[in-house]
């Protein structure tokens, strides 16, 4: 369910006050096909989402900013034939309730409307850096010209970029967000443990895929990304997604799954024992990896610099892997020279909201951006071992390790969403048990 229609109203005047004049134009996302006359489900543009609630295809929303401040949605009719095919609709009644918007029109009407609407504004605000739409407003621009029989925006037009207005807004998320990324958080979790119960030797991977799926469906949450169910060596292949092997006694499975709820991606790993038990290896470069990590949510709190904390699991997981001879040489040279990037090749996290890979991810991890309360990101560290590094003994071979935790910066410190998963040897251990 969406928001009050009260909450998109105040965000699409936030971004009017940003704007301050001209207009803005905020698409949904297209539909995708998957093979032939099959569609990928339907999943609207997170931008257009964030200032509308509007969840249906095929819709554009304008903002016009100033004196006049209005906007207007424009979306598909209610059609009884077409419902019958391929579902409900809201309809422009129904639309205008939901996102609150001042006027609605039906989508076939936009080349019609959209030549008036631009008439006499001088700033356009795009939906990113689109070459398409610019070349939409220029037709649209010439028919004005045709209409009028005069030029009244010069051929060039003032264009800018409404997603970057609006990716500061998200960053900071609101209470009702807060509250759907915490629900979204907990059932994450709460399935990664089931699966943990559910795992052991000669399962495959697609069946603790299942144990999620099932979870995720059962709260009427979809994926929030295609699960990564890593057993063995494939938890070195970062963006593992094929979750077809069978799971083996003795080896580590990576999980990195997150389901989404009402559009809020939640995002959580955990590294286990196939058969329950942390073997010697495994539990030393375990322990590494969640020093690092629990090092780096300790100092997840308001004013501080993610970067900062990126550096710090560097310099954890240098000096561990230093510490078991698996990189030689001394702590500062290997972290100037970043040796453990063979091992640690990702960054520390991402803020996480309508995208699991949210408004805000680069700003953090550059270091420009510091930490706010309301901001929502992951603290992920990992080390990957090559199964083929010869550089190291073969007894470290094929271990690939992500701990991952979604947090909440609160006004003294954080709040650790994924928390209801164990993370400790010790709990870990005792869960599989159960
Ligand atoms: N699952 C995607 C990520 O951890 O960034
Ligand atoms: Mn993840
Ligand atoms: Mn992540």
């Amino acid at each position: 369910m969406p928001f009050s229609a009260q909450i998109y109203r105040e965000r699409r005047r936030r971004l009017a006050e940003k704007t301050r004049e001209g207009i803005a134009i905020i698409p949904t996302a297209s539909e995708q096909i998957r093979s032939r006359d099959s569609d990928f489900p339907f999943r609207p543009d997170s931008y257009f989402y964030y200032l509308t609630g509007f969840a249906e295809p095929e819709a554009v929303l304008v903002i016009i900013a100033g004196e006049h401040e209005r906007s207007i949605l424009f979306c598909l009719k209610r059609d009884i034939k077409e419902e019958q095919w391929f579902g409900h609709r809201l309809g422009l009644e129904g639309a205008k309730k939901v996102s609150g918007v001042d006027e609605v029109y039906p989508i076939s009407s936009l080349d019609k409307e959209m030549p008036w609407l631009l008439m006499d504004q001088r700033v356009v605000y795009l939906p990113g850096e689109t070459s398409e739409w610019v070349e939409r407003i220029k037709n649209w621009f010439v028919d004005i010209q045709i209409a009028m029989g005069k030029f009244r925006l010069h051929d060039q037009g003032d264009y800018r970029n409404a997603y970057d207005l609006l990716d500061e807004m998200r960053l900071i998320k609101q209470p009702e967000e807060i509250s759907l990324l915490r629900q979204a958080a907990q059932i994450s979790a709460y399935a990664l443990n089931t699966a943990m119960r559910a795992c052991s030797p000669g399962v495959a991977e697609y069946e603790l895929e299942a144990v999620l799926a099932h979870k995720f469906r059962r709260e009427n949450s979809v994926y929030a990304f295609q699960p990564i169910v890593a057993g063995g060596k494939n938890a070195c292949i970062l963006h593992y997604i094929e979750n077809n092997c069978l799971l083996k006694n003795g080896d580590l499975v990576l999980m990195d799954i997150g389901c989404e709820l009402d559009c809020y991606a939640s995002d959580i790993s955990r590294t286990f024992p196939i058969n329950g038990k942390f073997s010697r290896e495994q539990k030393i470069i375990y322990k590494i990896v969640l020093a690092a990590q629990e090092a780096a949510i300790k100092r997840v709190k308001p004013g501080n610099n993610f970067f900062d904390l990126h550096r710090m699991a560097v310099r954890i997981i240098t000096a561990g892997l230093i510490k078991h001879g698996l990189l030689t040489g001394e702590l500062e040279r290997l972290i100037k020279d970043k040796a453990y990037m063979r091992f640690f090749m990702h960054s520390l996290g991402h803020c996480v909201g309508l995208d699991t890979h949210d408004s805000g991810s680069k700003e953090i991890r550059d270091g420009q951006q510091v930490l706010r309360p309301g901001m929502v990101l992951t603290v992920e560290p990992g080390i990957y071992i090559q199964p083929d590094d010869a550089t190291v003994d073969l007894k470290w071979r094929g271990i690939g390790i992500r701990i991952e935790d979604t947090v909440l910066v609160t006004e003294s410190g954080c709040e650790i969403l994924t928390a209801a998963a164990p993370k400790k040897i010790k709990d870990i251990e005792f869960l599989m048990r159960q």
